[in-house]
């Protein structure tokens, strides 16, 4: 992508992303009507559906020829990911949304032709702004963030993951998991998966594990996480495919075939 116009874009998404953050804030008060999708505790509200489509209507308006996914179906039904693609989640965490009014975030990733070109994590409640170009380092607010640590082993990693491992999982043994969760330092489950990408690009996490993502909780993520040489597949070690839901591994590169190796070794 031509930097100009990859600046230009970069630009809005993070005026737009600011301005949908206020949006939120200022009325996340009202009451909400909450509704619920796939299963009870899948979560979404009118602040969801009004974010996403603040989304598409701006980019519509100023970029007639990108696409759209978004998790609230106001996008486009993409197929393909030729051309310029907005990958949104326009409330990450939900659930914390509805019940803690902190710890979620916009995530926004813009892709060409398949490629991760900008990443945009917001954390709404306490206004950090995690945010990356390709090839131009990824951002805390103003302050560029360092290359991952080399100095990590599972014994002294920090992981996310959250209890769907260990109770209700499809993919790899509980045993096997126990197991993992006894041998890192700690497990850590915030609640977004956006911003468990932040961590992990902040380098305050090791590594992120997930059992079944959509593309619009890691679209961003994987691009920040890119930046500070960190690694995102899924957890046979394949390619993340942008236009399906797939597990997730993010982490720093050091612990990447250590933590496939111990995964692999407890699929069902
Ligand atoms: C959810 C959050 C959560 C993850 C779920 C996601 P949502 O996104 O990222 O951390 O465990 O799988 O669906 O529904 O709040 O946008
Ligand atoms: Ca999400
Ligand atoms: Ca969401």
């Amino acid at each position: 992508m031509d930097k100009a116009i990859r600046n230009d874009i970069y630009e809005q998404a993070v005026k737009w992303v600011l301005e949908a953050g206020t949006i939120i804030r200022d009325e996340m008060n009202a009451p909400l009507s909450i509704e619920t999708k796939s299963n009870p505790n899948d979560l979404v509200t009118v602040l969801d559906k009004r974010i996403e489509a603040y989304f598409v209507q701006k980019i519509k308006e100023k970029y007639s020829n990108h696409f759209i996914i978004g998790e609230e179906g106001y996008g486009d039904s993409v197929t393909s990911l030729d051309g310029t693609v907005w990958i949104i989640d326009p409330i990450d965490g939900t659930m914390n949304f509805v019940h803690q009014k902190r710890n979620f975030a916009i995530s926004v990733g813009i892709y060409q032709d398949g490629i991760g070109e900008i990443g945009i994590i917001y954390d709404v409640m306490s206004d950090i702004l995690y945010h990356a170009k390709r090839g131009e380092g990824a951002y805390k607010n103003e302050q560029e963030l360092p290359q991952l640590k080399s100095n990590v082993k599972l014994t002294n990693a920090i992981i996310g993951m959250n209890h769907f491992w260990l109770c209700e999982n499809r993919l790899v043994d509980e045993k096997t998991m126990q197991e993992f969760v006894r041998k890192v330092r700690g497990t850590r489950t915030y609640g977004s998966a956006a911003l468990e990408f932040a961590y992990t690009a902040e380098g305050i996490e090791d590594g992120y594990l997930s059992l079944r993502l959509s593309p619009w909780d890691v679209a961003a993520g994987i691009v920040i996480v890119n930046e500070v040489g960190g690694v995102t597949t899924d957890i046979a070690g394949n390619e993340v495919n942008m236009l399906e839901k797939s597990s997730i591994l993010a982490c720093n590169p050091i612990l990447k075939d250590d933590l496939i190796a111990f995964i692999q070794s407890g699929r069902k």
